[in-house]
């Protein structure tokens, strides 16, 4: 194994716990207990209850609300309206679902969502959420530390980064098969394997408590908060271990405005627009802009991964 900047938990100690879906009795309607009674597999759905426990590093600022964080949402294979994923991800089928991880690992193979839900301690992570197009959330997560996930597959020495894809499927993702061409598919994003092991990196599998509604990036995407918003990749079906740094969309598509570090930091603006402030979102019109914090406000977390880094320059 590489040497991380900071301790990973051994895996005597993240035995996994289970954490068992505490299915809200409105949910068992009529249909869900057909599908019951036939001997299928119940399934988690969006809008259920997931048992969790509190995890680190939550903000105590006031969550914004389900209807703000599941209405306005940035998924380009659901369209590039804040609102079309609420209006359009509900086509997404998120059963069965797997994520292969490969790449330089000496146990390849696949995590299954259901292991996910219900072999991990599942944690309650209030986490503030930037984006780079200068508004902010703060969104209560549940999810699982990524380097606790990934530990099994056993990564080789040499591995330098993580390279993660999204899901393709026009079928069920209309952005993918729309007439004018959104951005190239599918969604990739990439992190330094020493960001990606860091214990602020999770894997959510809901919000809010519940299972993650389809528009947030059901049914696993990553959440890196001290970054800007993009490199939290939604619905991920692969994930690869790299020695080179690997590719990520907004990244590839205008390299001058998007880096592929992509930290928040209010000293480097946007070549179109001040990273200085940010509108929180549900605060009204008229509310006024808060201050951006460096590294989004995690910056006695991280600061000392990028130690004799020029910011500007590794943007
Ligand atoms: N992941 C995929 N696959 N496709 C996307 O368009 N948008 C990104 C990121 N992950 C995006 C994605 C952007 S720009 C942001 S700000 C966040 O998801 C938004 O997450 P949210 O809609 O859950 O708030």
């Amino acid at each position: 194994m590489p040497a991380y900047r900071f301790p990973v938990p051994p895996a005597s100690e993240i035995t996994p716990k289970h954490a068992i879906l505490n299915r809200r009795a409105f949910m068992a309607g009529a249909a869900g207990l057909a599908v019951a009674a036939a001997g299928a597999p119940v399934r988690a759905q969006a809008g259920e209850m997931l048992k969790t426990v509190a995890g680190p590093f939550s903000t105590d600022e006031t969550p914004n609300s389900l209807d703000d964080i599941s209405g306005y949402c940035n998924f380009y294979e659901f369209g590039t309206g804040k609102g079309d994923p609420a209006k359009y991800a509900d086509k997404l089928t998120t059963r069965p679902w797997t994520i292969e991880v490969g790449g330089m690992v000496n146990n390849p193979g696949a995590i299954d969502i259901e292991d996910l839900l219900t072999q991990y301690t599942l944690e309650d992570r209030i986490y503030r959420l930037r984006c780079v197009e200068a508004w902010s959330m703060v969104v209560p997560w549940v999810g699982i530390p990524l380097s606790s996930v990934l530990e099994k597959f056993d990564v080789q020495g040499s591995a330098k980064y993580v390279a993660f894809e999204t899901l393709v499927r026009p079928e069920e993702m209309r952005g993918q098969s729309s007439t004018f061409p959104i951005l190239p598919w599918p969604y990739v994003e990439g992190l330094r394997l020493d960001e990606a092991m860091h214990p602020l990196t999770i894997l959510a599998v809901g919000l809010h408590g519940e299972v993650l509604p389809n528009q947030n990036g059901a049914p696993v995407r990553l959440v890196v908060p001290w970054k800007y918003g993009f490199k939290s990749i939604k619905s991920i079906v692969s994930i690869k271990f790299t020695e080179e740094e690997p590719p990520a969309t907004w990244n590839l598509q205008n390299p001058r405005e998007y880096g592929f570090y992509s930290n928040v930091n209010p000293t480097v603006d946007h070549p179109r627009w001040s990273q200085a402030s940010e509108r929180r979102i549900g605060g009204g019109l008229f509310s006024s802009r808060i201050e951006t914090q460096m590294f989004n406000g995690y910056g006695e977390q991280v600061a000392s991964l990028y130690d004799g880094m020029d910011l500007k320059k590794y943007f």
